[in-house]
């Protein structure tokens, strides 16, 4: 028999979930009552019973990082003691997080939790993370979030079944006590959903005629998914899909695509023995980056030219509806937007923000300068997707990566655009710094730096559109006349110290200056950022730790 147990618990202070859920070391997570706290906070909130007293249903997995397996067996014991009917999980515990989205919708639930610390790294000693995304597939909104930190605070108990380990290996039926646990194959839903998307035909004949093509899936939870997708379904050959099993530790990798920590497929990309595409996905899957043979693709210049193609893909040929960037994101999509005369969007960092203006019908794409892109197919990043999308777009123009990007270039001109992170930074410094920089803020208009004339500055404030929600302190814009900007930002993802983000943007019209290095063509704009913020006097650094 199963039996609920009751254990009393002393509430932990500091469980403040950000903007993906909760994330802490790794062994904090497996600390005494620590995981049950925060699940049962979740469980308070969002109620695993409905107004009527039935059961909800939820979907549960993760992005198999170390932990990921008996935090899966906590969840679940707990959500059966709380009263859900059903709890559907990825075999072995796995689920990317777009493929948990999609889960979420295909079977109507009630939500899901999602075990990840995204692109942090995994293993005893790094990190773990879990977040709750609501009905519509999206992360919990910041109100949702809040409770959950309140609660938090408040719990003196939780609530925990006493059974044994569900065999989440086998595929099927299972019970927990009195609730029913579905383990369904984390692949073969998400799959299927692509193929809607995109011509499949048209990719494997692409693939047939000997397109190459380098996946890296990091040690992470694209593995499985890539080598179904690329592989089996659309024919590339055995091998393209590289770092595809995902391990408890993502192999001591940092599963965070960009070119610092994805350097060996930038390495290849960049070498005499380049495949015409190469890509590359995060610890869970939301986060993708795209290169081509000898060109690196920026995540704001891959939003515009994914915008301006879209149509190209069954999925999107009836056109968007919009196009939504993060502020920090560079403004290339928004020329895009106003070729296209299609809404253009700016909200805060984080995908939340996109939720609402998808499930309104106000953007069909959306995405992020920090390695993020998708669209109303789901309701979270998608890094699959978008590596999916330019696929369909390479096999439809049969033109290099290079050769896209320069077009583009030429049409809407180009934003040279690159983030600079100061990381580990003392916390007392860096709230320094920026209650300067705040300070300032009324007496920059106006002022000259490195050549460049202050044409506006504040601190960015957004009122959602669909319910008029206001979200203000989103970080500090500073703009030229010459359409130049600096954005400056304090992480709300890191688990050391603070980390500043400085992002810096510069347009160029074209037809020249088209074809400098992006941190060449930058100097003047990144001098300007060390200047107007005292990133020096206040830091003490004089240089970035990552460059993206
Ligand atoms: C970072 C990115 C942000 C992204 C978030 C979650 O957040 O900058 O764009 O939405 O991770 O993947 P940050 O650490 O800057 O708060
Ligand atoms: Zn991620």
């Amino acid at each position: 028999m199963t039996q609920v147990t009751t254990v009393a618990t002393a509430p932990i202070a500091g469980q403040k979930p950000g903007t993906s859920g909760l994330r802490k070391k790794t062994a904090v997570f497996m600390g005494r009552h620590y995981l049950e706290n925060f699940v049962q906070s979740i469980f308070d909130v969002v109620g695993c019973r409905d107004a009527q007293g039935q059961g909800k249903t939820f979907v549960l997995g993760g992005d198999g990082r170390y932990f990921n397996d008996r935090a899966a067996q906590v969840i679940l014991r707990m959500a059966a003691a709380n009263g859900a009917a059903r709890v559907i999980v990825g075999q072995g515990a796995i689920l990317s997080t777009p493929a948990a989205s999609h889960l979420i919708r295909l079977n109507q639930t009630d939500g899901g939790l999602i075990m990840s610390a995204s692109h942090n790294p995994g293993g005893p000693n790094e990190d773990f993370g879990v977040k709750f995304n609501m009905p519509n597939g999206g992360p919990a909104p910041e109100s949702v979030t809040e409770a959950m930190y309140q609660r938090t605070s408040t719990l003196t108990q939780y609530h925990i079944l006493e059974a044994q380990d569900v065999d989440l290996a086998a595929i099927g039926r299972h019970q927990l006590g009195p609730m029913v646990v579905d383990v369904v194959d984390p692949v073969a839903n998400y799959a299927d959903l692509m193929q809607s998307l995109f011509d499949f035909p048209a990719l494997r004949a692409m693939f047939a005629s000997g397109f190459t093509m380098r996946m890296d899936s990091m040690c992470a939870v694209t593995g499985p998914y890539a080598v179904e997708i690329l592989e089996n379904r659309l024919g590339a050959s055995k091998g393209t899909c590289v770092n595809a099993t995902p391990l408890p530790d993502f192999g001591g990798m940092h599963p965070d695509p960009n070119p610092t920590w994805a350097k060996a497929l930038m390495d290849e990309m960049f070498s005499g023995a380049a495949p015409d595409f190469g890509a590359a996905s995060d610890g869970d899957g939301d986060r993708n980056m795209v290169v081509g043979r000898g060109v690196y693709v920026s995540p704001s210049d891959s939003l515009a030219v994914l915008a301006a193609n879209a149509h190209l893909a069954p999925g999107y040929k009836a056109g968007l509806k919009g196009v939504a960037r993060s502020m920090p994101t560079s403004a290339a999509a928004d020329r895009v937007a106003d070729a296209l005369g299609i809404g253009k969007y700016e909200t805060p960092t984080g995908w939340k923000f996109f939720g609402n203006l998808l499930d309104a019908g106000k953007a069909s794409i959306c995405g992020e300068e920090s390695f993020g892109t998708g669209s109303d197919h789901v309701r979270e990043k998608d890094g699959l997707w978008a590596v999916l999308l330019w696929l369909n777009i390479l096999a439809m123009r049969k033109q290099s990566v290079a050769d896209i990007l320069k077009e583009h270039w030429a049409a809407y001109g180009r934003n040279y655009y690159s983030r600079h992170d100061f990381e580990a930074i003392e916390v007392a410094k860096a709230d320094a710094l920026f209650a300067a920089l705040r300070g300032s803020l009324a007496t920059l208009p106006g002022r000259q730096v490195e050549g460049m004339t202050v044409s506006a500055a504040d601190d960015f404030a957004y009122t959602d559109p669909v319910d008029g929600s206001v979200s203000t302190g989103q970080g500090v814009r500073v703009m030229f006349e010459d359409g130049s900007r600096i954005v400056y930002r304090l992480s709300g993802t890191g688990t050391e110290g603070a980390t500043l983000r400085v992002y810096l943007e510069r347009y160029a019209a074209g037809p020249a200056g088209l074809d400098l290095d992006a941190q060449e063509a930058l100097a003047p704009v990144i001098r300007a950022a060390h200047t107007l913020a005292g990133i020096a006097d206040f830091t003490g650094r004089t240089a970035p730790d990552v460059v993206t």
